[in-house]
């Protein structure tokens, strides 16, 4: 089998207390996982348990403290931070739940910005598929004021698959969106993962978390559980037991 898109081995963070009355808090304990090609993975569990650290983490958006995280074959750890920019260019996208594009901007010109920014030619085909692919062909004049929010998180979608990136990282990307808009949402991420792309994604969500080839549940910072082709039910399930575990 070809090398693992992503690949932790015994991830720990802590983050520093801020004086006597705060200790540190270790966020993750000992996270150990394998991402491959094409996967998609979700990440669920308690609130505070560690899932949005271990994203950022994983992307390279923070640093660790032991262990090891290998994307697309190098240590994230012992690169600089030139080459891990250009590391994260190359391979990853990342969604947010508050979508973050520039309200002065349009939705084409958000998508293009990236490109723009990295002072790389832009690629108006890579745009066009990318507002095809999320069905906002004829919304790419418009400005993220005057789209729905379920429209803008399809802009912030766009705006990472116009990149072609390896992975999609997606933190809570349907936490400020109404049900049914997020499984609209949900269905993109989940057919965005064609073409080797993998799709690792935190949710609160149990239909999302379902839709994913497999489901870590997080508790305390370390892995409590894996499922595979989980039922909503199922997931419900294990994020119970780890709450009342925990
Ligand atoms: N920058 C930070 N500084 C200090 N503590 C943090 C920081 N970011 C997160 N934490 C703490 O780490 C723990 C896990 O946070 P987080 O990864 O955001 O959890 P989740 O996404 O599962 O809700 C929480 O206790 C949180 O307060
Ligand atoms: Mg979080």
């Amino acid at each position: 089998m070809s090398e693992p898109l992503i690949q932790t081995v015994n991830l720990h963070k802590t983050f520093p207390g801020t004086g006597r009355k705060e200790p540190p808090v270790s966020v993750l304990r000992g996270i150990t996982l394998t991402v491959h090609r094409g996967e998609m993975v979700s990440i669920v569990g308690p609130s505070g348990s560690g899932k949005s650290t271990l994203l950022y983490c994983l992307s390279g958006l923070e640093s660790y403290d032991s262990g090891s995280v290998r994307l697309a074959g190098h240590e994230l750890a012992a690169l600089r931070r030139g080459a891990l920019a250009s590391l994260r260019r190359r391979h990853i996208g990342f969604v947010f739940q508050s979508f973050n594009l520039i309200p002065s901007l349009t939705a084409r010109e958000n998508i293009a910005l990236p490109a723009r920014l990295a002072r790389q030619r832009v690629d108006r085909k890579n745009v066009d598929r990318a507002l095809l692919e999320v069905g906002l062909s004829d919304r790419e004049r418009h400005r993220p004021g005057q789209l729905s929010g379920g429209q803008q998180q399809r802009v912030a979608i766009a705006r990472v698959l116009a990149l072609r990136p390896d992975i999609v990282f997606a933190d809570e990307p349907t936490g400020s969106l109404d049900s049914a808009t997020g499984a609209d949402i949900l269905r993109l991420l989940r057919a965005s993962t064609g073409e080797g792309r993998s799709v690792v994604m935190v949710t609160h969500d149990l239909e999302a978390a379902a839709l994913a080839d497999r489901v870590l549940v997080l508790r305390d910072g370390a892995i409590h559980d894996e499922l595979r082709r989980a039922t909503p039910e199922q997931v419900l399930e294990a994020i119970t037991v780890a709450r009342a575990t925990a």
